[in-house]
């Protein structure tokens, strides 16, 4: 298994996964289930960002306190699905800039195909959180963070909420650099490439397009 890879098995993550992966589960409960387990992801995926000393004055007196330095984040949406989790890091981190990799898999080859990219002009000088709930073969997270290294970004980091072993190993594999953070690590993939157990197709659920 990849060493670089954080599974969260927390409670109040599981326990908002076990509704999300119900097949009963409506497109709203989805959306909001979505948003609040990436905030509760963003908190831990954050955690080595680096601080610097600040003065301040208190009502009281003068002192040092620490406040991110930089201050530069970027929060990357593999399109559709990854939008989902941006209102929650968003909620953490108000002034992140959006970017935007669309990228669908072939039902097919389930082969990435690449369809958007849009990234803030300043990604060199910013911390990438790229995000999409599913990591089933790792085509997908693989295609787009190699997307984004051109662009040479300060730092990357990879957040999704269900992973399956294959996908795990092949991002690993290509970026052993780009730590994981994923929520719920599954057991495998069936023959269409679909996480098992899993929650189906997210950017489906999410949008109510099925
Ligand atoms: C889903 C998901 C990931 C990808 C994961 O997107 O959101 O981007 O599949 O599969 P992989 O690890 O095998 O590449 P999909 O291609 O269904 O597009 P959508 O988000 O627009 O529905
Ligand atoms: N994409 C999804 O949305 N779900 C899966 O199980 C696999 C890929």
């Amino acid at each position: 298994m990849n060493g670089n890879i954080t599974i969260f098995n927390h409670p109040l993550i599981l326990h908002k996964l076990s509704i999300l992966r119900n097949k009963n589960t409506s497109s709203r409960d989805f959306r909001a289930l979505i948003s609040e387990i990436a905030m509760l992801m963003c908190y831990e995926a954050t955690r080595d960002l680096p601080l610097e000393d600040v003065e301040i004055e208190t009502p009281i007196c003068k002192t040092t306190v620490k406040q991110l330095a930089g201050k530069k984040l970027a929060i990357v949406p593999i399109l559709r699905a990854g939008l989902g989790m941006v209102e929650g890091v968003h909620t953490l981190i108000p002034s992140a800039r959006v970017g935007h990799i669309g990228l669908y898999r072939d039902e097919e080859t389930l082969q990435p195909v690449e369809y958007f990219c849009k990234l803030p002009k300043d990604i060199e000088e910013r911390d990438v959180i790229v995000v999409d709930p599913m990591l089933a073969t790792g085509g997908s997270a693989i295609d787009a963070v190699s997307q984004l290294k051109k662009r040479n970004p300060k730092s990357i980091r990879f957040m999704c909420i269900i992973g399956a072993p294959e996908g795990i190993e092949a991002f690993g594999r290509i970026h052993p650099d780009v730590p994981i953070f994923c929520a719920d690590l599954d057991e495998k993939l069936n023959e269409n490439g679909y996480i098992v157990p899993g929650l189906g197709d997210a950017g489906d659920r999410i949008f109510g397009t099925k």
